[in-house]
């Protein structure tokens, strides 16, 4: 029996992640419960994609627990992820969204309606004929994001959403986060792009060389951070 079926919490339990030797997370805490996004923040390397695609249910922790609404089976019900460089279908735009409409259990009599409100969530309406690949970085971000909300989910993962889009087109992506957010999808997002944090996450989850060093609401993070590791990073010194 699986019981009633929600993504939320999250919990990661003492993960630690290794391959090859290398410890890539080092007993890892971490609840991930409903309400604005979350951010994971950390130099480069620190395992924040690795979080996330354990999170998705791609990787299983080498030891510790990872669970979804206290279940540990990592099918995703409700769940979906987004990277930084998405692959789009070699479909049109609207295609790719019917596809993962269709993926997602969508009945056919509703698909090109939710098509047509998707692609306006994500200010896409007059680009629903163009071939997906021949989109810009920045409408293709989008059209992922919209592919991704597609599949109705309640936990929302984004890897560097906006890394390489200008100002303008991580603007248009924030605003479909937000909204998404409103409406009560859990988001939880890596991002290098601190303003982005606080313009978009109630609480920030800090890590540095696979382990977790602090999470605290967004405000009091950027305030007053207290690990050592957390005030380097937002000094702007080099962490490892
Ligand atoms: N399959 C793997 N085999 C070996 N090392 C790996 C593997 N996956 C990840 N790593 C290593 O684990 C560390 C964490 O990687 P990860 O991609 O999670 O970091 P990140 O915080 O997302 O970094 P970035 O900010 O650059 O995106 C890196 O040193 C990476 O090289
Ligand atoms: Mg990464």
């Amino acid at each position: 029996m699986r019981g009633p079926v929600s993504e939320l919490p999250l919990v990661f339990e003492a993960v630690c992640y290794a391959v090859g030797g290398t410890q890539i997370l080092r007993s890892l805490d971490l609840t991930i419960a409903p309400g604005a996004p979350s951010a994971i923040i950390g130099p480069n390397g620190s395992g924040k994609t690795t979080l996330l695609r354990m999170a998705m249910g791609l990787l299983a922790p080498t030891s510790g627990r990872v669970t979804w609404g206290g279940q540990t089976d990592p099918a995703p019900r409700r769940r979906a992820i987004l990277f930084q460089r998405p692959v789009m279908l070699r479909r049109t735009a609207a295609g790719n969204i019917a596809y993962a409409l269709r993926q997602a259990g969508c009945p056919s009599a509703r698909v090109a309606g939710r098509v047509e409100e998707l692609l306006a969530q994500a200010g896409l309406s007059g680009l629903a004929s163009r071939p997906a690949r021949r989109l810009s970085g920045g409408e293709q971000q989008r059209l992922a994001l919209a592919r991704a909300l597609a599949r109705d989910p309640e936990l929302l993962l984004l890897d560097e959403p906006t890394a390489n889009l200008d100002p303008a087109a991580t603007r248009a992506v924030e605003d479909i986060v937000r909204i998404a957010a409103q409406s009560g999808v859990k988001i939880l997002m890596a991002s290098h792009d601190l303003g982005q944090v606080r313009r978009l996450a109630g609480d920030v989850r800090f890590m540095s060389a696979g382990a977790m060093h602090e999470s605290a609401p967004a405000a009091e993070f950027f305030q007053s951070a207290k690990s050592p590791e957390a005030q380097a990073f937002l000094r702007g010194d080099i962490v490892t």
